[in-house]
């Protein structure tokens, strides 16, 4: 058996009392031809393995280089030296794999994060990206238990469809049709999808939630976590042109339900984080508080990462409603002094990412649920609110903003009149035939129904303070870039 070795992180529990054990990772540092301090991603900490004067030989020693990958067999002892409890004293080395160290790319000392992109494939050996990468894995995990222990029912929902969830038109083809001009035309002289691989025109879904909502209404409680979609061409430090979602949607939900919901969710994630990563989460509130001291005193969060999280947890998300939101935004100094680079121009219009920060950042300090949105902003499928005053129909909507981010969740009541339905798909050119299915639900025991989407990296965002998307994904995808 090759691979029977204790994890780092389960040793460094251990008390050192002379025990037997076989480690393997890579070298973080070696230093006086003595002191190896061996990572294998467990955790940020290392074992420091000790190699005693004279008892291996020279050309063995030369090849314990940054980032070669060694097994290790020792003996746990406490440790002589500071700062950790334990050493592994060598008895037995074997390099696994070699690393040409003048040629790596990861040197001991401080990388940005704009060049750790540029190597991704190699920044999950930071301790950085160790802990964002250990976070988004527990996030995960906990998304699933959240709702497992809620009797929700997990559904794949396609990734290859027809339609355009949010009918924003910002897809990404799928076909096998060539590009080179070749592709078989109709006899207007567009191009005949019907000679497809689907015998249709199919892009990458941009939401599971159309698909969610015929499982709510069979099982009550679902919810998707998957790959989403956009090709909106936004180049911001919050947007992918793939992202992972989660959405959650409940039959016998109103929007009030659905609020709710959300809040809790939230804020068991960061709960989770909070008491199975602490470590992890302390590493990177440090490596915030040092980057935040980089700015001037203005820029700088008023509260450190953890402080923030349990800010959060221990206060309740504020709510208001789309229009209470413009006045206030209205009313405000900033806008008096003219600091708004998108003016508020009233009732109607839709809220640019500035504005939703202001209201969480400068006004409330805290999340906010903001609801009732003008229908001519939000998509086809929300509920219409009934008794609007004329020329302002709302839908019920919400959004969720957070500090630091903005929009974090985005969610409604559907509208689950078939014939309102029908007559706002009408109004946006939604085509009703395609979606011969959705309307169908609407037909056979239609019920109140509600639900959310949760974006996961801007989650994972919030959890671990990283200030760019692209670094709580593996691998990015944004516009003019695909590497790895
Ligand atoms: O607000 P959105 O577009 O809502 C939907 O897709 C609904 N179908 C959800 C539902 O009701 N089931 O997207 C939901 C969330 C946003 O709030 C944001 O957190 C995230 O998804 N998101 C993105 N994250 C990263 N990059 C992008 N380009 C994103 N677009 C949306
Ligand atoms: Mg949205």
């Amino acid at each position: 058996m090759f691979h029977k070795r204790i994890k780092i992180k389960d040793l460094l529990t251990q008390e050192p009392k002379g025990q037997e054990v076989t480690v393997m990772g890579w070298v973080r540092t070696f230093r006086n031809n003595q002191f190896i301090a061996l990572n294998d991603g467990s955790t940020n900490n290392n074992i420091q393995v000790v190699v005693e004067l004279g008892s291996f030989d020279e050309s063995l020693l030369k090849r314990i280089t940054t980032s070669a990958a060694l097994k290790v067999r020792g003996i746990v002892e406490p440790s002589l030296g500071k700062g950790q409890k334990m050493d592994l004293k060598a008895k037995e080395i074997e390099i696994l794999g070699d690393s040409d160290s003048e040629a790596y790319p990861l040197q001991p000392k401080k990388h940005s994060l704009e060049f750790l992109r540029e190597i991704a494939h190699l920044r999950f050996r930071t301790n950085t990206f160790g802990a964002v990468f250990r976070l988004r894995h527990a996030l995960a995990f906990a998304i699933h238990q959240f709702f497992n222990d809620k009797g929700f029912v997990y559904m794949h929902t396609p990734i290859i469809t027809a339609s355009d969830a949010e009918g924003a038109g910002e897809t990404f083809r799928v076909t096998t049709l060539p590009i080179d001009g070749t592709a078989p035309k109709t006899e207007d002289g567009s191009i005949n999808f019907k000679e497809d691989f689907f015998g249709r025109s199919t892009n990458l879904t941009v939401s599971g939630q159309l698909e969610a909502e015929l499982g709510a209404t069979a099982f009550g409680d679902v919810y998707t976590f998957g790959p989403t979609f956009r090709a909106e061409n936004s180049n911001t430090a919050r947007h992918l042109a793939e992202f992972w979602m989660i959405e959650p949607e409940m039959a016998f939900y109103d929007i009030e339900d659905n609020m709710e919901l959300a809040e809790e969710f939230i804020k068991y994630l960061i709960r989770y984080a909070m008491d199975n990563n602490r470590e992890d989460l302390e590493f990177l509130a440090q490596r915030l508080a040092e980057e935040e001291k980089q700015l001037p005193q203005d820029k700088r969060s008023e509260l450190g990462l953890i402080e923030k999280l349990e800010f959060v947890l221990n206060n309740s998300f504020e709510k208001l409603t789309y229009t209470e939101a413009i006045s206030i935004l209205k009313e405000s100094n900033h806008n008096k002094k003219k600091k708004f680079q998108y003016d508020i121009t009233g009732w109607g219009m839709d809220l640019q990412s500035e504005h939703e920060r202001y209201l969480v950042e400068k006004h409330f300090k805290k999340p906010v649920i903001l609801y009732n949105y003008p229908a001519a902003i939000k998509a086809f499928y929300m509920r219409q609110n009934d008794g609007c005053e004329a020329g302002k129909q709302t839908v019920a909507a919400m959004d969720i903003l957070v500090p630091g981010i903005g929009e974090i969740v985005g969610g409604s009541q559907r509208e689950e009149r078939l014939e309102k339905l029908v007559s706002r798909m009408k109004e946006m050119n939604i085509p009703a035939e395609e979606l011969w299915w959705y309307l169908d639900i609407r037909k056979f025991g239609t019920v109140p129904h509600a639900g959310f989407g949760l974006g996961f990296e801007r989650m994972v965002q919030f959890v671990t303070g990283m200030t760019n998307i692209r670094d709580v994904i593996a691998f990015p995808r944004t516009p003019k870039s695909a590497e790895f």
